[in-house]
C-alpha cells in the first residue's frame, strides 16, 4: 500500500490515506509525511485504529511528547495521552460547554508553546463536533505591507486568561494554577522549519500588547482575529471514525464546535509535542 497525500484546501489541509502507523514506516515515507505536515499544516490520516499506547508512538514521528497539563483530562494508565470527552463538560441551556471554541493555539503563555497537537477519534456523535483551523500564515502574507512592518516589531503577554477572553478556561487547582507560566510573545512568528511568518493570536490569553494604550491594543487583537478567521483562510474538519489529525501551531489557529446532541458520546485521544521559545520575525 502506497501512502497518498492530497490537498484539501488550496491554503492548508491535507489529506493522507495508505499507511498503518500501527506498524513502522520506512524511512522515505516517515520523511515524505512529515514535510506534508510542515507544508499543509494539518494532515488528516485516516483509517487509523490505534490504542493510545500506539497513538504515542505515532505521535513520536513528529516530535516529543509534551507533559498533559490538566492530569484529569488523562488516560491513568497511559498518562501522555489526554482525552477530550462530551461526557466531561457541563450541559448550559441544552448545549455543551466544550473547551477551545474559540480560534485559539494551544498553550501560548508557556514559554515554549506545542508545536503540534493531534487528535485521534475514538467516538463520535452523528453529526455535528467539527473541529475548524485557519491559515495564520497566509493571513499574515495577506495584510497591507505597512501593516506587516508594525506588527512584526509587536510583542503581547499570554496570560492564562485573558481579561478580555470570549471563553472561560477550565478551572485549575491551586497546584495546577501555581505550574501556570505566563510569557511576552512575538505577534508575528517565523516558523523554525518552512522560515514562513504566521500571525500568532489567541484572543483567550492576550493580555494586550507591550508599550500600547489597552482600549487600542485590544482594537488591534480584535481587528487581526477577525481578518485572520475569515472563511478564505479555512480547512473545516468533518470527523470520520479512524481519523487522526495533526497540526501545526506554528502555522494555523483551531477551534472546537459544541452543535452536536449532547446526549451522543464525542471522545478523542489528545497529545502535543514539545515546542521551542517562538523566533519573531524581526530581530
Ligand atoms: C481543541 O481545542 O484542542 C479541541 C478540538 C476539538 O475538540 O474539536
Amino acid at each position: 500500500m502506497a501512502m497518498k497525500i492530497e490537498r484539501l484546501t488550496p491554503l492548508l489541509g491535507a489529506e493522507v490515506t495508505g499507511i498503518d502507523l500501527a506498524a513502522p514506516l520506512d524511512a522515505d515515507t516517515h520523511k515524505r509525511l512529515y514535510a506534508a505536515w510542515i507544508e499543509h499544516a494539518v494532515l488528516v490520516i485516516r483509517n487509523q485504529k490505534l490504542t493510545p499506547p500506539q497513538f504515542a508512538q505515532a505521535a513520536r514521528l513528529f516530535g516529543d511528547l509534551m507533559q498533559q497539563q490538566l492530569a484529569k483530562f488523562t488516560l491513568p494508565d497511559c498518562p501522555e495521552v489526554g482525552t477530550i470527552s462530551s461526557r466531561d463538560l457541563p450541559v448550559v441551556d441544552g448545549k455543551l460547554h466544550v473547551r477551545g471554541e474559540n480560534y485559539h493555539t494551544d498553550h501560548s503563555n508557556f514559554p515554549e508553546p506545542p508545536k503540534a497537537t493531534m487528535l485521534h477519534a475514538v467516538s463520535l456523535p452523528s453529526k455535528g463536533g467539527d473541529t475548524q483551523f485557519v491559515d495564520v500564515r497566509a493571513a499574515f502574507d495577506q495584510l497591507p505591507e505597512e501593516m506587516r512592518r508594525k506588527l512584526v516589531k509587536l510583542r503581547s503577554p499570554h496570560v492564562y486568561e485573558s481579561s478580555h477572553s470570549p471563553r472561560k478556561m477550565a478551572a485549575l487547582s491551586p497546584e495546577e494554577r501555581a505550574k501556570v507560566p505566563q510569557t511576552l510573545q512575538p505577534l508575528v512568528i517565523r516558523h523554525p522549519e518552512s522560515g514562513r511568518a504566521a500571525l500568532y493570536l489567541n484572543t483567550g490569553r492576550m493580555e494586550g500588547i507591550e508599550g500600547m494604550p489597552q482600549d487600542e491594543a485590544f482594537r488591534l487583537i480584535d481587528q487581526l482575529y477577525t481578518h485572520a478567521t475569515q472563511p478564505k483562510y479555512e480547512y473545516r474538519h468533518a470527523w470520520r471514525a479512524g481519523d487522526l489529525v495533526i497540526w501545526d501551531n506554528r502555522s494555523v489557529m483551531h477551534q472546537a464546535n459544541a452543535d452536536f446532541d449532547p446526549s451522543e458520546y464525542r471522545f478523542l485521544y489528545r497529545i502535543m509535542l514539545k515546542g521551542a521559545p517562538l523566533q519573531p520575525v524581526a530581530d
